[in-house]
């Protein structure tokens, strides 16, 4: 309930503080925001992704996931029986959101992908599907979300995904020496203040100037929005742009600092 009260009051603050593309004097943000958020361009992937969604809204299966995340209330991790149906409702990103992480990858042509929280792999569809080219590694813990994820990029056809198990924890260092180099990461998983501080520092160490960062749900909780602040302030970033659910940060130097927040 705590949690909930503090995202309508982080919802308020960012409608009264966030403004239009007109209030934007940086070009590259204003480029952004012209070419990639107002962009309502359709493509078939969002067609075939919306198709998948719908199918999966209607599965009945209950599958037992591990939360290793926030969802574990203070233990290393707790089992429990969810339909795959509330796991796309509940988890998954939006059609609208998806989009976005969509038209992000297909501006910016990053060739190196990482994901932090694949679950049924929704969010890993429209990046990998956004560059074909790409190398989109994803990890996730619950193995039994995993197997629903590859059924998924099987039926979709897709074959520049490469899935990690594990804790983020113990799998993303050894993935980062893997990958080495990234340039966009996507980190969706454990919404506390220290994993999401924590990912971000392990994944900086392969960074470079052009490397784009989302982040899912920085105005979640109190934590989440703490790390929001924490990494929009980190020394390494220029510019970050907050959408009120996703936070966008870069480490591009020729950019000077500052802070957007967009009405998205
Ligand atoms: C919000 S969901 C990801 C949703 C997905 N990105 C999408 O939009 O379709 C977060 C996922 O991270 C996984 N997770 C959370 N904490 C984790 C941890 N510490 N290690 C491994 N996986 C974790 C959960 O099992 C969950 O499936």
């Amino acid at each position: 309930m705590r949690r909930k009260a503090f995202s309508i009051l982080a919802y308020w603050t960012y409608l009264v503080n966030s403004g239009s593309r007109h209030s934007v004097h940086s070009p590259f943000v204003y480029k952004l925001v012209d070419l990639v958020l107002k962009n309502k361009k359709d493509n078939q992937a969002f067609q075939n992704i919306a198709k998948l969604r719908q199918k999966l809204l209607l599965k009945s299966q209950v599958i037992e996931i591990t939360d290793f995340g926030s969802g574990a209330n203070h233990k290393q991790y707790s089992h429990r029986f969810e339909r795959v149906a509330s796991i796309v409702r509940n988890s998954s990103v939006s059609d609208r959101y998806g989009r976005l992480l969509f038209r992000l990858v297909e501006y910016f042509k990053p060739q190196t992908i990482i994901e932090i929280g694949t679950s049924v792999g929704l969010s890993t569809l429209y990046m990998a599907l956004a560059n074909p080219d790409a190398n989109v590694y994803t990890i996730e813990g619950c193995t039994t979300k995993s197997e629903q994820a590859t059924t998924n990029f099987n039926a979709m056809q897709v074959s520049n995904i490469e899935q990690h198990i594990g804790r983020f924890d113990l799998v993303l260092p050894d993935l980062v020496k893997q990958a080495g180099k990234l340039d966009f990461a996507f980190i969706d998983g454990n919404h506390t203040y220290e994993a999401t501080i924590e990912n971000f520092k392990t994944l900086l160490a392969i960074a470079n100037n052009d490397t784009v960062f989302v982040f899912d749900d920085i105005h979640w909780s109190a934590d989440m929005q703490k790390a929001w602040n924490k990494i929009s302030d980190h020394k390494g970033v220029t510019v970050s742009i907050d959408l009120y659910r996703f936070g966008i940060v870069f480490l591009k130097k020729e950019l000077s600092k500052q802070k957007f927040v967009i009405r998205f």
